[in-house]
């Protein structure tokens, strides 16, 4: 089935000021790259090419600068904008015309995953309703639990439980079949007026079509929710571009792997960019 993909880059990024006074999160650097490089390319290594990007009024014409129309990299970029942070589920309301009869893959925009990504691939190809995923963690309590029993059948799903059921956080990674965008337009408003992605999840649950797919110890999901954390994403993404000698999230090359542009559109986009260590690196991917 064709999949579209949404990034969500809105909220106010009040944890992170005053980092966050001019620019929004997720234009943010994470050591070598503004923040929302990491998850569009996970959106372009999981094949998709259509791509909504919903921020704000402010930020918008920010991400419009960075990104353009995605071109250059073989993909189509679109923009809505969030007239005011009103919950995660809003995403689906406001990309309800973009995802038309496809399925949609959600990632929120300061999400960073690295690692193979066989394990998205596959629950794209296999999603019937709604697929979220399932990573184990230290401290789940700042995010949405899963619970479930040794079937894999799920038992409960909260949001930011104070006495977390389970250790296993839901990433901000989540494919849904179409239908989502009436089950967004129906849930309720949690008493933090927002409509809450974890109400979505439970909607699909009620009618038996949610999966949860564990992601294991060998993908790395970093937040970006914290100063520190930020950091860390900073220092883990440099550790493994030093060693590797490979760039993650570099948008030009993963266009180029994935077929999306030829060698001649690659070479024609990495000689626009100014001179810099990205653009010497981009060369040497085909040198
Ligand atoms: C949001 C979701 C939560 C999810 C998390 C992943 O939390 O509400 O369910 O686990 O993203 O990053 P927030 O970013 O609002 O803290």
């Amino acid at each position: 089935m064709n999949t579209k993909g949404i990034i969500l880059a809105g909220g106010s990024g009040t944890r992170l000021y005053p980092m966050t006074a001019v620019f929004s999160k997720q234009l943010q650097p994470v050591y070598d790259k503004p923040m929302i490089y990491y998850p569009l390319a996970i959106l372009m290594l999981a094949g998709i090419r259509d791509i909504l990007i919903i921020s704000t009024a402010e930020d918008t014409p920010n991400y419009k600068k960075l990104l353009g129309d995605g071109s250059n990299w073989g993909i189509n970029l679109n923009y809505v904008i969030q007239s005011k942070p009103g919950g995660i589920a809003e995403a689906f309301i406001y990309g309800e015309e973009f995802i038309g009869n496809s399925q949609v893959l959600l990632i929120l925009g300061d999400n960073i995953f690295y690692g193979k990504l066989d394990f998205l691939r596959n629950a794209l190809g296999q999603n019937k309703g709604g697929t979220i995923f399932g990573y184990s963690i230290n401290n789940p309590s700042s995010y949405g639990v899963v619970e479930f029993d040794d079937a894999g059948n799920v038992l409960s799903i909260e949001e930011k439980p104070k006495q977390p059921k389970s250790n296993y956080a839901i990433p901000g990674l989540y494919i849904f079949t179409n239908d989502v965008v009436a089950i967004a337009k129906n849930i309720e408003r949690s008493p933090r007026g927002e409509l809450e992605i974890t109400d979505v999840q439970k909607e699909y649950l009620k009618m038996n079509m949610l999966k949860v797919e564990l992601i294991g110890r060998g993908i790395a999901w970093l937040d970006t929710g914290t100063p520190e954390s930020m950091m860390e994403a900073s220092t883990f993404i440099h550790a493994i571009e030093k060693r590797q000698g490979h760039k993650i999230a570099c948008l030009e090359e993963i266009a180029l792997e994935m077929g999306f542009i030829t060698k001649e559109q690659y070479i024609a986009t990495v000689n626009q960019l100014p001179n810099c260590s990205y653009k010497d690196y981009c060369l040497g991917v085909v040198g």
